[in-house]
């Protein structure tokens, strides 16, 4: 497969995003690449600007209990529950290969305290070849009980926590399962986070007539593809008017029309994210597909595209 690369074509994909610079927009969402490895026979891995890997936590995690994943008309909903090797096996397992990658490699933090994330960080920062941190607040706080996403106030505790620990990239995930995203963007950002992606799943459920059983386990789970996509659209053309640092827009985002109306929308960068388990070389064509928008609207930096929203008369 070719190298995808900004010289490969007249349009530059690079763009800088914070303190990184990555050689295209497209990230690959965190939980739908795992680390980064498992679909690398069948893409190379590092032709995403950066990977975000799965959530680690302290120790490692089964995750609930199957039917855990479905299929649904319009998306796909998923109550996986954060299942991961922990952070010990991920630096001794997983951390060998992702170095290895050309790319930027962010790693996305769970937990269930603020001691949780301090934790998993602390012993990442010594290790070379990690490009910056994703916060994945959509985790239930033992102490407070509700999501770190859910308020602007526990959002900004966390942040404010992790912005203390470490130099790093840091990006905030926020969660859609809100009343209002950009207090919390607001929050996020007056404590010192570098970036924000948005957003995360939302809650949804399907239900069997058959058996009249939920579909999933869990009952309730993450609903993610296609469907979501207007929803995060709106969210991240909500953040973009609010706050001054770069966003990272995710939410269905399955061709380069989306890509290109998420920049537009204010999007520095993307996350492709379900698209992976349905089209796992959807990145390869996404780029291509890119080259031919800009070349026609006459852009020849992708970064061009971001904000350029026009207002209705
Ligand atoms: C199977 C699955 C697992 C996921 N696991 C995580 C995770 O561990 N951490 C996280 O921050 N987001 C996780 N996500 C959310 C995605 O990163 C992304 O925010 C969401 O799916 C919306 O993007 P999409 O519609 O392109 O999939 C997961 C999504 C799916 C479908």
């Amino acid at each position: 497969m070719n190298e995808i690369s900004k010289e490969r074509w007249d349009v530059d994909f690079s763009i800088r995003l914070g303190s990184l610079i990555l050689k295209n927009p497209l990230l690959a969402a965190s939980g739908t690449y795992g680390y980064g490895r498992e679909l690398n026979n069948i893409l190379k891995t590092d032709d995403f600007g950066g990977i975000c890997t799965k959530s680690i936590t302290p120790l490692a995690r089964d995750g609930n209990e199957p039917p855990r994943i479905a299929e649904l008309k319009m998306g796909m909903l998923n109550s996986i529950g954060l299942a991961n090797v922990g952070v010990q096996a991920f630096i001794q397992d997983k951390i060998p290969f992702l170095q290895s990658l050309e790319t930027n490699i962010i790693v996305n933090v769970a937990g269930f305290s603020i001691g949780d994330y301090i934790g998993v960080i602390q012993l990442l920062e010594d290790i070379e070849g990690i490009d910056g941190y994703e916060i994945n607040i959509s985790c239930p706080n033992v102490e407070g009980g509700l999501e770190f996403g859910s308020s602007s106030k526990s959002a900004a505790k966390l942040t404010k926590a992790l912005r203390a620990e470490t130099d790093r990239f840091l990006m905030v995930k926020l969660s859609p399962n809100i009343t209002d995203i950009s207090e919390i963007a607001i929050a996020v950002e007056g404590e010192g986070a570098d970036s924000l992606s948005l957003i995360n799943t939302l809650i949804g459920m399907g239900i069997e007539i058959d058996s009249e059983k939920p579909i999933l386990k869990n009952v309730y789970g993450g609903y993610s593809g296609p469907a979501i996509k207007p929803v995060a659209l709106a969210m991240v053309h909500k953040v973009f008017h609010s706050v001054k640092i770069p966003i990272v827009g995710i939410g269905g985002i399955s061709s380069a029309e989306d890509v290109v109306q998420f920049m537009l929308a204010g999007a520095t960068a993307v996350q492709l994210g379900t698209v992976n388990f349905l089209n796992p070389t959807a990145l390869t064509e996404i780029l291509e597909d890119l080259v031919a928008i800009a070349e026609s609207k006459g852009i020849r930096n992708i970064s061009d595209f971001k904000g350029r929203l026009k207002e209705w008369d």
